[in-house]
């Protein structure tokens, strides 16, 4: 079987930004389908998905990303495999136009994660897509929110029709942090994880209290004893504890689906094999409706 989860991000969607989250999700989704319906792997899903995210002014990843103190976009993005444990981050990287490529490209090195100036080079080194910095700034109009305080990180997860799980999750990070600020994204067992015997998880929010509270791996330990519903619910009712925010989304080595949130809305579209009608929704009460 085959399955992919994706989210837009814990935060805010006011009515008038609602289409634009559900349709932006779904479009990720149906890349994301597409390489798994024809066989590909879960990790080409993960970063089809989340590159079509990141191009999406909607959400705060890629073009769109929210401004640092000085005004900057400084993203992070990480994806792992469950199969060999391996990771590729990149964090407070400039001037890439696709992060999550980048920290696909990282998945090959011994290095799991790299930073700034270095993650560019590294981009520019592997022949990926370098931009401007400032292009990245998409106006409010675009953006259609201007609000600050949203963590509206966007995330992945990802089976493929070879057992392969995989977890991706792609940030601006979060409005008017210091420069050179690392949240949870791009830290394996904070922002995401993913185990093949276990399953697969990514997390939007609050990434100083996420981190830490290790939410993905709090996720982990408690996957299979518990679903995947209910191993997020307790990661996130940890968080709440230490008064963070936060939505994840995780899925299990035979297909189930988890997400919870204690944000507002929490933007989620989801398909599968066994269920190829695509779902979006943008709070866990619609989707209990
Ligand atoms: N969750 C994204 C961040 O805190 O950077």
């Amino acid at each position: 079987m085959w399955a992919i989860i994706l989210h837009g991000g814990a935060k805010e969607i006011e009515p008038d930004e609602a289409d634009a989250n559900r349709s932006g999700c779904l479009r990720a989704l149906s890349a994301g389908r597409a390489v798994l319906e024809g066989g590909g792997s879960a990790l080409d899903a993960v970063e089809a998905a989340i590159r079509v995210l990141e191009d999406d002014p909607a959400f705060n990843c890629g073009y769109g990303s929210v401004l640092n103190a000085a005004g900057e976009v400084e993203m992070c993005a990480a994806i792992m495999e469950g199969r060999t444990f391996n990771v590729g981050g990149v964090s407070i990287v400039q001037g890439v136009r696709h992060p999550v490529s980048v920290a696909r490209a990282m998945l090959e090195e011994e290095t799991t994660l790299i930073a700034g100036p270095g993650a560019r080079a590294f981009a520019a080194e592997k022949g990926l897509e370098l931009c401007d910095p400032a292009a990245l700034r998409a106006s409010k109009d675009e953006k259609k929110r201007g609000r600050t305080g949203t963590h509206d990180t966007v995330g992945c997860v990802a089976l493929d029709r070879h057992g392969l799980l995989v977890a991706g999750t792609s940030t601006g990070g979060l409005d008017d942090t210091p420069v050179g600020r690392v949240g949870d994204s791009a830290l394996p067992g904070c922002g995401f994880y993913a185990d093949n015997d276990l399953g697969a998880v990514a997390f939007s929010g609050d990434g100083e209290r996420i981190a830490r509270k290790i939410l993905a791996a709090r996720v982990m330990h408690a996957l299979g004893p518990q679903g995947p519903d209910e191993a997020l619910g307790l990661a996130i009712r940890h968080v709440a504890q230490i008064g963070g925010e936060a939505g994840g989304i995780a899925l299990t080595p035979d297909g189930r689906f988890g997400w919870m949130h204690n944000s507002r809305e929490f933007a989620v579209a989801y398909a599968s094999s066994d269920q190829p009608e695509p779902r979006v929704y943008l709070r866990k009460a619609e989707e209990r409706e």
